[in-house]
């Protein structure tokens, strides 16, 4: 049996490298309004806070949309809004748009129904826009056969949701993938059929 030492979000296994890589990269350059609903999120919401996305993964998120320049973005799993915000401060003033079409989608909701969303999904984001899945690592546990030791019952059925997606996105024709290994996961998946 295979076992997550601590079910800690961040995959990296040293501290110090983490915290190396927050506080002299990310925290100095984290927007004021981010900086203040994630110490609010942490105050109010004790351990729940883990589910904000980590703040690196907050930083790559916003470089992605300055790179991509989508007009139009779609969230799932809002919580106190730490990943919506760092998107839309990223985003051109004149992004929103009339299409019907999203070029962007991050998805960090209920892990059950991520293949369901996925369907959808490839409708709702056009062709070369990109439908991110969070959490896909699932705290390192993906690599690990049958029981995963000291991972709760609840865990391990968001984890049997989580290994079914990537089963699913490794074979999906209609899409070009990138898993990187940043925060708990995160799976970038590019429309282009
Ligand atoms: C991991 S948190 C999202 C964290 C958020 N991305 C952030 O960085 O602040 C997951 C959120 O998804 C919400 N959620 C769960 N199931 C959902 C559903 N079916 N539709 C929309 N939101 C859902 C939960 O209530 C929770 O707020």
């Amino acid at each position: 049996m295979a076992s997550v030492e601590a079910f800690n979000k961040c995959l990296l296994q040293s501290e110090a490298l983490v915290d190396y890589i927050l506080e002299k990269n990310v925290y100095p350059r984290e927007n004021e309004l981010l900086k203040g609903i994630r110490e609010a999120t942490i105050e109010n919401f004790g351990f729940k806070s883990e589910m904000l996305v980590p703040a690196d993964e907050g930083q790559f998120l916003s470089m992605l949309m300055k790179i991509m320049k989508p007009k139009k973005t779609l969230e799932i799993g809002v919580f106190t809004g730490y990943s919506l915000l760092t998107t839309a401060l990223a985003l051109d003033d004149d992004a929103k748009g009339e299409e019907m079409e999203f070029e962007f989608a991050f998805i960090d909701a209920d892990k059950y129904n991520y293949l369901k969303y996925h369907e959808k999904l490839m409708k709702l984001v056009k062709i070369g826009g990109i439908i991110a899945y969070d959490n896909t690592l699932w705290f390192g546990s993906v690599a690990y056969e049958g029981e995963v030791k000291g991972m709760p019952e609840r865990l391990m059925r968001q984890r049997a949701s989580i290994l079914e997606l990537n089963s699913f996105l490794a074979s999906d024709s209609r899409i070009e993938l990138s898993l990187i290994s940043i925060g708990d996961g995160i799976t970038l998946c590019r429309r282009i059929s």
